[in-house]
């Protein structure tokens, strides 16, 4: 390759250079002879916006120029491509939109800003004949989106499902091998620096559901919808629930699943995130720490599998590079010949809606604190048995006596088969109204990811 004929460098502008940043500036400047050879042309960090200018001198050093305002960055002329790594919906929101306005390429990790306002963000994208790119945004060093929207393109996909948060994923794996509760672990992985100070995003599961709804998007073709997901973390799990399902064959992971359905009364997708019993035999059961994975089942391909490192420095830059060689590539392309943003073509999104809850179809793992007498699993295979939910596996351990007169108690654990959420929960409803349920029944869903 002669480099005195090729193009330019592009010129980039780095909006917050926290860890994600520092890693792609030092993914950049290390492997930058392999990078020109991929993308035909150099891809320099011009300059650097940040509020701590300071910090980011230390980082990129005297060759770089450093400044305080993002928007006199959106503003230059000789910036090619905005990186926005700022994060939320707040001013974020605004520099990528006027980066867009003024003709840049964005590229971002973003998932918060394009789970909420991607529809608003892609539209403007493509008005303006500039491209949007997020592969950091959805399990960071994983090529996911990727994958989806080429590697796969050949598929009908019927699902994905994954592990597509660190934290909570570390937090499982404690509580299994050390069979502690999640409070304690909790604080134990705020103390190792796994957990943020303010994790709720990570252990409620809305950072799994903004991830999932990107992945909804690409798998199926339909707009993000964040706002249409259900969302459930593992606050609520206990330890002892995590060892139910292990002697049942089972490991709970925080899954975050967009499924296709197309059932006559059941036509959409479902999109959730919720704690998961999936079989211990399979490869994403075994996935421990802060990996993360995510599994897509196309009708072509069968089931596949992706792993890697879901946050960090380098792992992420991974992917904010792999943004700037595709658009490096691509940019001067007509708009309508590169790949589609969200893998299909804007005019041919599908109106398939996200389905509600109540029509979601999952088999579960109930349970039931019990009185320990005659006819008590009789009354509540019967009120299953009417609700049409047929069982696949029972488990009751040996009774605890717990008081003075010799009355015991037990725990009843129940595998179902298939049944919809909305049948579920008014079964539910029955066996909990019943005496001899003692305490609130726990419900867990579960998939078998075959
Ligand atoms: N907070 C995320 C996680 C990392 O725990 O996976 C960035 O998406």
């Amino acid at each position: 390759m002669n480099q005195d004929t090729l193009p330019r460098a592009l010129r980039v502008g780095l909006l917050g250079i926290g860890t994600v940043g520092g890693g792609t500036f030092e993914v950049l400047r290390r492997n930058q002879d392999e990078i020109r050879r991929r993308a035909g042309r150099g891809i320099e960090i011009a300059v650097v916006a940040d509020l701590n200018t300071e910090r980011a001198r230390q980082v990129v050093g005297e060759g770089v120029e450093v400044v305080s305002d993002a928007r006199s960055v959106i503003a230059r002329p000789d910036i090619d491509i905005v990186v926005e790594l700022i994060g939320g919906y707040g001013i974020a929101r605004t520099l990528v939109m006027e980066a867009i306005a003024a003709g840049k390429h964005v590229v971002t990790a973003n998932k918060a800003l394009l789970a909420v306002h991607g529809t608003e963000i892609f539209a403007a994208a493509h008005a303006r004949g500039v491209m949007v790119a997020f592969e950091a945004a959805v399990a960071g060093g994983i090529p996911i989106i990727k994958a989806l929207r080429e590697g796969l393109t050949a598929n009908r996909v019927q699902w994905v499902a994954g592990i597509i948060n660190g934290t909570t994923n570390f937090i499982l794996s404690e509580m299994r091998d050390k069979g502690l509760d999640f409070d304690v672990v909790l604080k134990e992985a705020q103390r190792l620096g796994y957990a943020e100070a303010d994790p709720t995003f990570d252990i409620e599961g809305v950072d799994a559901a903004h991830k999932a709804t990107l992945l909804s998007a690409i798998a199926f073709g339909v707009p993000v919808q964040f706002d249409r997901a259900h969302v459930e973390g593992i606050t609520k799990l206990q330890a002892t629930d995590i060892r139910y399902a292990e002697q049942l064959g089972y490991r709970i992971k925080l899954l975050g699943i967009a499924k296709r359905r197309d059932e006559a009364g059941a036509r959409g997708i479902e999109l959730r995130v919720h704690p998961t019993l999936v079989p211990a035999k399979r490869l994403i059961a075994n996935v421990e720490g802060a990996m993360n994975a995510v599994m897509v089942n196309g009708d072509a391909v069968g089931t596949t599998l992706y792993y890697g490192k879901g946050a960090g420095a380098e792992p992420t830059a991974s992917a904010v590079v792999a943004d700037l060689v595709d658009i490096a590539r691509l940019h001067s392309a007509d708009p309508d010949h590169r790949v589609p943003s969200l893998a299909f073509q804007p005019d041919a999104m599908s109106d398939a809606p996200i389905l509600p809850l109540e029509q979601v179809r999952t088999s579960f793992y109930l349970r039931l604190r019990v009185a320990d007498r005659a006819g008590v699993l009789a009354e509540i295979t019967r009120i299953l048995a009417e609700s049409d939910i047929s069982i696949d596996a029972v488990l009751q351990r040996e009774a605890d006596e717990v008081d003075g007169e010799g009355a015991s108690q037990t725990d009843l654990i129940i595998l179902t088969h298939e049944t919809q959420e909305g049948r579920m929960n008014a079964a539910l409803e029955q066996m909990q109204a019943l005496p001899s349920v003692l305490q609130p029944i726990v419900r867990i869903r579960k998939e078998e990811l075959a």
